[in-house]
């Protein structure tokens, strides 16, 4: 027992028509990086909430054993309490309110009234061990989501936590920021603090996990240490098959451009006179995929938004669509116009959570549905069906809200959106973020059928192999200006990271 920090055994969790655990048991050690890892709706986050008290002891079964001693949470603060710590997948912030405010919300320094320099202090100490160049004061709100999501984990960390749980902490992370990340756990690992590791990159599962646990639809596959497992093994332990060519990518024709921007600038949201999209021109041709690199915060989101009429302050742009001027002031007139865009931030933009999969699924696509007195259901059902199936959504149907989706099935929504608008030009950001192994194939299939089939993509992606092998050719933005060009064939990780950090 001695070294064995905590156990749960026996965990079953149901949910109306699913059963997201059944009759799960783990354990951990102490000073021990435990991988957790499975496809999208296998029940990892579900078994975390119950771990971290966000289901209450009322609300499962089975029995969660901390230092040999049964515990029974009735609330997130009681397993605070006995030191467990959880950053979730989705990042909850209060925007208006400072990131030392945010660190330290509940536990605020000072008697009966906020000692606000000690609240810094200790803030900047924190932000110093992460090497985290944010300052204490900035509202959460002008955080990118990669310094949102370094910053909740620093929330995590500032409670001196024993076992620390990490649900998706990569997913808005750069590479340099992941290293960040590392050693950060690195350090905890070496003061004897526990952790849980959850992710879909498997690449940072063997980097920093000692065991890992495999779950498949909510049953626990197997648990060893990494050393035990390739990646090959541990992708069929999850999805029960192999993945076979992951990138799909087909020989086909490369038309004229469909999409040109010219002199394309964006107003930076917080530093005036300064842009952070400064005079860019490109296009985008017929069946092509146009990949977009660089560093968060290169202005590759902004680029994509304004052009679609999301931001329009400040705006110049000039925008032509095969050969004809366009103005495009909303994202209706840009949805008009044949340009589609799936968002990075899917909680904010991408769907409408009190909504069921089939609407969502459907509810830009209404318009080009056969149009009788009403929309034809049936065939409303019939195309979204066919994207549900492929996509390998997890829901007992397509009746399900998407609310009660697992992070990575409600991304499958968003995307399976645009894929049945079907666009002449689709935008897309970040489009595999938190999404498994086996639906990242099976989306870059169907990105590779569409442009197959004549539609032009752009796609913002900071996930190089992604980048590199998707991309017929590549732009890489720095600080607002394009930096590079490289065709797929260019295409080197060496000299893309160069071009990311030119123009500093
Ligand atoms: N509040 C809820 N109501 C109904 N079903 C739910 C709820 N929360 C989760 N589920 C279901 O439980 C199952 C497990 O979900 P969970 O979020 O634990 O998956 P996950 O392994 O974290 O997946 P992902 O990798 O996509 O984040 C899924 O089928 C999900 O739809
Ligand atoms: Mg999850």
């Amino acid at each position: 027992m001695g070294d064995t920090i905590l156990e749960m055994k026996h965990v079953t969790k149901k949910f109306p028509g699913v059963i997201a655990l059944n009759d799960v048991s783990i354990n951990v050690k102490r000073g021990e990086v435990l991988g957790i890892v499975g496809e999208n709706g296998a029940g990892k986050s579900t078994l975390m909430k119950v771990l971290s008290g966000s289901y209450t002891n009322k609300e499962y079964e089975g029995e969660i054993w901390v230092n040999g001693e049964k515990q029974s949470f009735a609330s997130v603060s009681d397993a605070k309490k006995i030191g467990i710590e959880m950053v979730y997948q989705e990042v909850n912030a209060m925007y208006e309110a400072s990131v030392a405010e945010n660190i330290f919300v509940g536990n605020l320094p000072g008697k009966g009234w906020v000692d606000y320099k000690k609240l810094y202090k200790d803030t900047q100490d924190l932000l110093d061990q992460l090497g985290l160049q944010i300052s204490p004061k900035t509202p959460a709100g002008a955080l990118n989501s990669g310094q949102l999501q370094l910053m909740s984990i620093v929330r995590a960390m500032a409670a001196h936590p024993k076992i620390m749980v990490l649900d998706e902490p990569t997913t808005a992370l750069t590479d340099s920021e992941v290293d960040i990340l590392m050693n950060f756990l690195e350090n905890l690992r070496k003061s004897g603090v526990s952790c849980i590791y959850i992710s879909h990159k498997l690449e940072e599962i063997f980097r920093i996990c000692d065991r890992v646990t495999i779950i498949r639809d909510g049953n626990v596959i197997t648990s060893g240490d990494i050393s035990e497992f390739n990646q090959e093994t541990l992708v069929q332990g999850m999805i029960g098959r192999k993945v076979e060519n992951m990138y799909v990518k087909s020989a086909h024709q490369i038309g004229e451009p469909t999409l040109e921007v010219k002199h394309l600038s964006v107003p930076h949201p917080t530093i005036d006179n300064r842009n952070i999209v400064d005079d860019i021109s490109f296009f985008v041709r017929k069946g092509e995929i146009l990949g977009i690199g660089g560093l968060v915060g290169a202005g590759r989101s902004e680029a994509l938004g304004a052009i679609f009429g999301e931001l329009v302050q400040g705006v110049h742009k000039e925008v032509k669509i095969n050969g004809k001027e366009v103005t495009i002031n909303s994202p209706k007139d840009a949805i008009k116009a044949g340009i589609g865009f799936v968002t990075e931030e899917r909680k904010r933009t991408g769907f409408i959570q009190t909504m069921n999969i089939l609407h969502n699924l459907s509810l830009i696509s209404l318009y080009d549905l056969p149009k009788k007195h009403f929309i034809d259901r049936k065939v409303e059902n019939e195309k979204a069906k066919a994207i549900f199936d492929r996509m390998r959504v997890k829901a007992p149907s397509m009746n399900t809200m998407v609310v009660n989706l697992s992070g990575g099935n409600q991304q499958k929504v968003v995307l399976g959106k645009w894929l049945m608008k079907n666009p002449q030009i689709l935008f897309i950001d970040e489009p595999t973020k938190g999404i498994d192994v086996g639906a990242k194939a099976e989306f870059y299939k169907m990105m590779d059928e569409l442009a197959a089939a004549g539609v032009s993509i752009v796609m913002v992606s900071s996930d190089m192999p992604e980048l590199m092998s998707m991309s017929d050719r590549i732009l890489v933005l720095s600080n607002g200006k394009i930096t590079g060009e490289f065709s797929h064939e260019e295409a080197a990780q060496a000299t893309i990271m160069k071009a990311a950090i030119a123009n500093q």
